[in-house]
């Protein structure tokens, strides 16, 4: 993906330095345009390091005849104005072209053009601005909104450059083939835990990162997705329609068998505690014994009560994390709990870590296996599932 990233003068240029580190991680060829104030708030050689990549600044500099506003709108497949001030935003809107970028973006002709408004909170709501902004919006480009929280200012309100992952996220999202437009799923995620005393409760070291990607993924490809998640450290995935935070096996249950009729395709990616405290001590158990027996008992399975109970045009997709006899164990399960998909893992390596090599184990005994990181896995995962529905 070729990347053209504007840059205008906003305090927050120094987070598009991170920006720019963050793209290149991602394999991304980037070129970038800075105005004339940018440049004199961060030097070019910075940005032209951290990108390994092609500052351009100056309008007149012509390269062996080389147009250079024609010639990058030509290269780019996006157009990124990060940060975007009132100004810069000003003049996209109304069509000036009085700088590289401003006459660069007058010349590119793709749809995908997205701005990321950055400035302090009264130039913000200032009606000029909000309406260049909306004005943008109607002429095609994508607007990230800006955050609300403390400015460099010390004044608080709407105007934050928001976090690099958040935009490069924005990114993804307008360049993905949108596969699942029209369809609705549902993820659950992470692990869930079992109180036992007011202190104390069982669990498992799922991290939530494969269903947090599969969530992430789904958005990424157009569906409107609800996550419902046990408790993890990770950030919720960015623009997910619906987050539903639970704690316990049974308030899993009971937020998945409310919203299910509801959704198309259905995941159950989270490690699921099988047994839970059969009584919870209202006070903290005390060390009194050497030995201390807990009495567990079986928690609700919710992918057998989806797998039975699902209806026509409904997917219904299953995990298996096993430490032995992966590949058998999942195909008992696949048939046991009637799901249309069982993506098979090894607990040991899948939990917790970035990368996954699972197993897609289908009805009608296909097996597939997919190596890589969690993302990775989670599109390629969604891809296959849209082909079995196509
Ligand atoms: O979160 P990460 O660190 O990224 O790790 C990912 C993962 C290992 C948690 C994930 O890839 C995974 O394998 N998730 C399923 C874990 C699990 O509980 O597997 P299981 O074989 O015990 O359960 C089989 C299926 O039944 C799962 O879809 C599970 O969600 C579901 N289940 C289990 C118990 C229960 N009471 N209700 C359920 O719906």
């Amino acid at each position: 993906m070729n990347i053209l990233l504007g840059v205008s003068s906003g305090i927050a240029i120094y987070k598009a330095v991170d920006l720019v580190s963050k793209m290149r991680k991602q394999g991304w060829n980037i070129q970038i345009i800075m105005t004339e104030n940018a440049a004199k708030l961060v030097n070019p050689i910075v940005f032209s390091a951290v990108g390994d990549c092609k500052v351009y600044t100056d309008t007149y500099e012509i390269e062996a005849g080389w147009i250079i506003h024609t010639e990058l709108s030509k290269w780019a497949d996006v157009l990124l104005v990060a940060p975007a001030t009132a100004n810069t935003i000003a003049k996209l809107a109304n069509g000036i072209a009085d700088n590289l970028l401003t006459t660069t973006a007058l010349a590119f002709a793709k749809d995908k053009r997205i701005i990321v408004p950055t400035m302090n909170t009264r130039m913000y709501e200032n009606e000029l601005t909000l309406e260049n902004i909306e004005k943008m919006r109607q002429h095609g480009w994508h607007v990230l909104e800006p955050e609300s929280g403390h400015l460099a200012c010390g004044d608080v309100g709407k105007g934050r450059y928001p976090e690099n992952e958040k935009i490069i996220e924005f990114l993804k999202i307008i360049m993905s083939e949108k596969l699942l437009k029209n369809k609705k799923v549902l993820v659950t995620a992470g692990p869930t835990q079992e109180e036992l005393d007011p202190v104390r409760y069982i669990s498992n070291h799922s991290s939530g990162k494969m269903g947090y990607a599969i969530a992430q993924a789904a958005k990424r490809f157009g569906a409107e997705v609800c996550l419902v998640t046990g408790p993890t450290c990770l950030t919720f995935p960015y623009f997910v329609d619906e987050v539903v935070l639970v704690r316990s096996a049974k308030q899993m249950y009971d937020t998945v068998l409310e919203k299910k009729e509801d959704y198309d395709i259905l995941i159950m990616c989270a490690a699921v505690a099988d047994y839970a405290p059969k009584m919870v001590s209202k006070e903290k158990i005390k060390k009194t014994n050497d030995n201390l027996t807990i009495e567990l008992e079986k928690t609700p399975d919710i992918l057998y009560s989806i797998g039975m109970s699902k209806r026509e045009r409904q997917f219904v997709v299953g995990f298996a994390a096993e430490t032995e006899n992966v590949v058998e164990n999942a195909f008992e399960k696949l048939r046991r709990k009637n799901a249309d998909l069982i993506v098979a893992n090894d607990a040991r390596l899948a939990m917790g870590s970035d990368t996954n090599s699972v197993y897609l184990i289908f009805k009608n005994k296909a097996m597939v296996q997919l190596d890589g990181t969690k993302e990775e896995i989670a599109e390629e995962l969604l891809k296959r599932i849209c082909k079995e529905l196509s």
